[in-house]
């Protein structure tokens, strides 16, 4: 793995995590938009959860010279039910010219040792089925159990980058 430094994400990493996504792919729309309306909400949601570090965390994991390979954002749900937290993880992405190297890895890890810091419940993400990450058992190697008997619902007000 290369030398991977996590630290906080900074509003001035949005146009990278924006680089990022479309390196990935996924989002035909996100892929046409100019690059700085896509960096622009990401910097938006950068500085919201920075400036509540109580409710999330933003990383990123960067090389030696600070170019940010990967990121992962959680944020932790005070949830009734639980009695407890749980940490929701709503992105994972690794540059895919990094992948296959532990970066996703470190991140996760890093966010696993911050929920039990935190006397988090649980942690929670989804994984769509179709995506290699699910193939391969990314998140199951890390310790993580599918529910098979848990639907996961959406309610829509707008498809992603309309
Ligand atoms: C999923 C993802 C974050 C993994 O990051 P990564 O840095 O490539 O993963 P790592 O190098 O830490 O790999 C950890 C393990 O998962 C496997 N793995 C992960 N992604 C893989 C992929 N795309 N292809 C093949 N194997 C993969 C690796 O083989 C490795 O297993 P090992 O430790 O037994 O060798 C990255 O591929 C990615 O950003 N994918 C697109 C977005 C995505 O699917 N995010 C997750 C759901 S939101």
């Amino acid at each position: 793995m290369p030398d991977v430094n996590i630290r906080e994400a900074r509003a001035g990493d949005a146009v990278r995590m924006a680089e990022i996504l479309r390196e990935i792919g996924w989002s035909d729309r996100r892929n046409t938009l100019p690059l700085e309306e896509v960096a622009g909400p990401i910097e938006k949601l950068i500085e919201h959860c920075v400036s509540d570090r109580e409710g999330h965390s933003i990383i990123v994991a960067a090389d030696e010279d600070d170019t940010v390979l990967g990121f992962l954002n959680v944020h932790w749900v005070p949830f009734i039910m639980l009695g407890s937290l749980e940490g929701y993880v709503s992105d994972v992405f690794v540059s895919p010219s990094e992948g296959g190297m532990g970066v996703g890895k470190a991140l996760v890890e890093h966010v696993i040792e911050e929920g039990k810091q935190r006397g988090c419940m649980r942690l929670m993400l989804t994984n769509g089925k179709e995506k290699l990450s699910y193939k391969t058992g990314f998140y199951k190697k890390l310790g993580w159990t599918e529910r098979p008997s848990v639907a996961n619902f959406v309610y829509y007000y707008r498809e992603p980058w309309s």
